[in-house]
């Protein structure tokens, strides 16, 4: 042990320091400074654990407390407070670079560091000095301008007034209000998951199985219980609750019982009293496994006499035709076809912050503290699973979604321990553990097919997919629903013939990701578009514009329901100038020759948004105070929905912000309002809001004021219910035909691209979009979900890929860094919507879904190589190069 003496944010603190205590850990664990963040697993990977010590920014993960001897140490709660925060943290607010939060802290502190010693950094000594802290969210392109904000405020260039001022408090709509969180993010105050401290908890760590499928024939615990600080071990028996989790078919243990289907699956849960030696004992826990054929694709799982991986159904779990028109004929009559064999690979979402979750009781009812984001679903199914009378479901502030919080994955395991321990529990999981036990996204094997006739208009498409499911079903059934009801992507294409194979393996569990299934199908449908365009001799945006999908005169989606409204003509005609622009330039710079050749890629999307049938509910009340509280179960990791809330209420009442209170992370006093997923909460969650907010300011209206006071004396009700719902009745019939979105988000998206056509290497040097999502509520957060979906979709398409049991950390997963960030470009229109919300709709995934295909069209436009298999790594361009 030393005696370690030293400052923190001005405080002298003296230590006992063991020779491994890192600098994180005195932090976080010791001083409660939760504000510096862990992502990666202590491996110097994620920048988000980030502070300055003696003037250099330094990840504290990897810093000795030993050797901290005289230091003088600055965290993000050392810069400012919410109520008088540094100049930094305001620009990083006012720029409207913090979306989840969850990697502001070390951002923030990089910045300090650089711009202490740089005041006025170009880009490139910005990328260099934050080359080592990770966002999933943003894309960097604003941190790069927080950046810069923040050195023009500290070199007195402007000021934060100057910038507010800017924002028109009157109007509420279409101003980047800083969002209602991002002050305490900034500075550190947020509170987290694994930041909430329990009185006297239980720490867990779970035995994960080292097989993809076996037998489990014993699990001996008898050295691990033995082991420092363990209080016990337990397994699937000591679970009181049916031990599933359910959210459509009950096949996934929270422990396994029998069988281990997939690698990584969780067998027995450890407790002790320090995380450290809950995971020491954990890896002690002796199981003994008799192996079962393993089963990774779903060719192998679809093999004549594969063994079957569930009881209750065959491998091939779910099978969907979509028939439209008559695709044999129009293929027979056809003037042009083109088709190929495409695939996609399983992929991490890749949210920053790991998977914590605390649990602990309130009298008899089980609290968790969990990263759902759909509160209510998953309160009940953990209740089934652990066996709990009442349970209260409380969401923290979480780091980073994108799909991944649909599913249920620290929550069963946290909370049947709490059940068997009668303990508070903590469970905050490794990375590499969360890696384990969190849903990807699926892999596709997709044969396509797409004909024409001699005039340019597309007549057929043919589409069979092949989704690997993994070893649980999770949200089974709504993937493949997705990739079918947007199959046709922004085109009429009268003959539709498709159908989708759902098959177990034992390989990572399928789930929701940003898009979630468009992504795959429309990979192969866009690249299609380009080959057939080439076929023509059309130009890409040409061919594009000719076959987009028109209001009435008979034309219907691939599922035969036909649109109510569409600006993509419009959108096209906007974005033109941009792509002659763009093709100008690459031919410039091509006719220079040499082995980098330049390329300009396009592809669309028209994204559905509120599935027929889709419901939302929420509720306002005007307290005694005359503050008006939202209650909403509309979770917000990132996207902005807070600020939609807020905004839209302050719009339709007429009221300041100010005014306004948030209660949307309890399952108390609150009722739901579906997943933030599937870029719906604008549209409905949002809808819900203004439908409440209509019904007070109406009851305001009538009572003549728009006080509690007004309210009251006018026998007015003080709360009010809102609720949107979505036309029609989802189901698909026998040939995938159904009533489907009720409203669409439009885009077109362009890729320019170098390719080394000597090492396969491809750079992507900007992205252009342009968007239609209706009236923009927030300009800021609409650009960086913009942003935040086509930096994923450049990972999706050159280097992302998760491959279980072997991708353990951030670099393994090829995490994409600011160094691979682009310059981007927005074309908005704001074509109100029929139903939307004040005209607005949503915009959370558009972008991610059209990057890679415009990307991967791109690679093709500049060097001639077609990459049909994601990502395109230099691998696999150099080898198509050669072909
Ligand atoms: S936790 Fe320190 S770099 Fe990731
Ligand atoms: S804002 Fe950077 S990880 Fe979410």
């Amino acid at each position: 042990m030393a005696n370690v003496s030293l400052t923190v944010n001005g405080i002298k603190q003296k230590v006992n320091a063991s020779p491994d205590l890192v600098l994180l850990d005195l932090l976080r664990e010791q001083l409660g400074l939760t504000g510096t963040k862990q992502s990666c697993d202590r491996k110097g990977q994620c920048g988000a654990c980030t502070v300055i010590v003696d003037g250099k920014a330094v990840r504290s993960c990897l810093k000795k407390v030993a050797d901290l001897d005289g230091a003088e140490v600055i965290t993000v709660e050392g810069l400012g407070t919410p109520d008088n925060p540094h100049l930094i943290q305001e620009a990083f607010v006012l720029a409207g670079a913090i979306q989840c939060g969850f990697c502001t802290p070390g951002m923030i502190m990089a910045t300090k560091a650089l711009l202490d010693q740089n005041p006025n950094p170009d880009n490139a000594a910005i990328k260099k000095a934050l080359a080592r802290n990770l966002c999933r969210c943003t894309g960097y392109v604003k941190i790069i301008d927080a950046v810069k904000l923040a050195g023009k405020f500290l070199r007195g260039e402007t000021t934060p007034e100057k910038i507010k001022a800017t924002i028109d408090k009157k109007k509420m709509i279409g101003q980047n209000h800083p969002r209602p969180s991002a002050y305490i993010k900034a500075c550190g105050v947020a509170k987290f998951g694994g930041d909430y401290k329990l009185d006297n908890p239980l720490e867990i760590a779970a035995v994960h199985s080292t097989e993809f499928h076996a037998i489990i024939k014993s699990i001996d615990s008898s050295a691990a219980k033995k082991m420092p600080g363990v209080v016990g071990v337990m397994t699937a028996e000591d679970i009181k609750g049916t031990n599933r989790v359910r959210v459509i078919f009950p096949d996934q243990p929270v422990l396994c019982e029998d069988k281990v289907r997939a690698y990584g699956d969780p067998v027995a849960i450890v407790a002790a009293d320090t995380a450290a030696h809950a995971r020491a004992a954990a890896a002690a826990v002796k199981v003994t496994y008799e192996k079962l054929p393993v089963m990774k694709t779903p060719a192998e799982a679809m093999a004549p006499g594969a063994v079957q991986i569930h009881p209750h159904a065959p491998n091939l779990v779910y099978e969907q035709p979509q028939i439209k028109g008559d695709a044999e004929k129009a293929l027979k009559e056809a003037a042009f076809v083109v088709e190929h064999d495409f695939s996609t690979q399983m992929n991490h979402q890749a949210a920053l912050e790991p998977e914590a979750c605390i649990c602990y009781f309130e009298g008899d009812t089980l609290v968790v503290v969990g990263r759902s984001i759909m509160i209510h679903a998953h309160a009940g199914i953990i209740k089934e699973a652990v066996g709990a009378e009442k349970i209260r479901y409380i969401e923290p502030f979480s780091g980073g979604q994108f799909g991944i919080k649909a599913s249920i994955s620290s929550e069963g395991i946290a909370a049947a321990a709490a059940m068997h321990w009668k303990r508070p529990i903590r469970y905050i999981p490794t990375l590499e553990e969360s890696f384990l036990i969190t849903s990807k996204r699926h892999p596709f094997d997709i044969q396509g097919k797409l004909t024409a006739d001699a005039k340019g208009n597309i007549t057929s498409y043919f589409n069979e997919f092949i989704m690997n499911k993994g070893a649980y079903f999770l949200l089974g059934f709504i993937m493949p629903g997705r990739a079918l009801h947007m199959l046709n992507g922004s085109y009429n294409i009268p003959n539709v013939k498709a159908k989708v194979k759902l098959v177990y393996t034992n390989n990572g569990s399928g789930g929701a990701a940003r898009g979630a299934g468009p992504p795959q199908v429309m990979f192969a449908l866009e690249s299609m578009v380009d080959m057939l365009a080439e076929k023509l001799k059309m130009d890409p945006l040409e061919f594009r514009k000719k076959n987009l999908l028109k209001v009435g005169q008979g034309q219907t989606r691939s599922t035969g329901s036909p649109i109510e409204q569409t600006s993509m003509p419009e959108l096209m005609d906007d974005f033109k100038p941009h792509y002659e622009r763009a093709k100008k330039d690459a031919a410039a710079f091509n006719k220079q020759g040499g082995n980098i050749k330049r390329g300009v890629g396009i592809a669309c999307m028209s994204f559905g948004i509120a599935e027929a049938g889709d419901r939302a509910d929420n509720s306002i009340e005007i307290n005694p105070d005359d503050t008006i509280t939202i209650y909403a179960a509309i979770a917000d990791p990132g996207e902005g929905n807070d600020s939609m809330l807020t905004q839209l209420v302050a719009q339709v009442l007429g009221v300041p912000l100010e005014r306004l209170r948030l209660y949307t992370r309890d399952t108390e006093k609150t009722v739901a309002a579906g997943p933030s997923a599937g870029s719906r909460q604008t549209y409905m969650g949002g809808g819900a809001m203004v439908n409440g907010a209509e019904q007070m300011a109406k009851a305001m209206k009538e009572a003549g004021g728009k006080t509690y006071a007004a309210l009251k004396k006018a026998g007015k009700p003080t709360r009010f219910e809102g609720v949107k719902t979505a036309a029609g009745k989802e189901g698909f019939d026998v040939n995938g035909q159904s009533p489907s979105f009720e409203s669409q988000v439009h885009n077109i998206q362009m890729a320019e691209v170098e390719v080394n056509t000597e090492t396969g290497a491809v750079k992507v040097l900007k992205m252009t979009t342009a968007v239609d999502a209706g009236p923009i509520i927030h300009p800021q957060n609409l650009e960086g979900q913009l942003e935040g979906g086509m930096d994923q979709g450049i990972g999706y398409a050159l280097r992302e890929e998760f491959v279980l049991g072997k991708t353990k950390d951030w670099n393994t997963f090829k995490f994409p860094t600011i160094n691979d960030s682009c310059e981007v470009e927005f074309i908005t229109r704001e074509t109100p919507r029929l139903h939307g919300t004040l005209g607005s709709t949503g915009i959370g995934e558009m972008t991610m879904v059209s990057t890679a295909p415009a990307v991967t069209n791109a690679i093709y436009n500049a060097c001639g190589a077609r990459v049909y298999h994601l990502p395109a790594t230099p691998d696999k361009v150099k080898a198509t190069l050669k072909k």
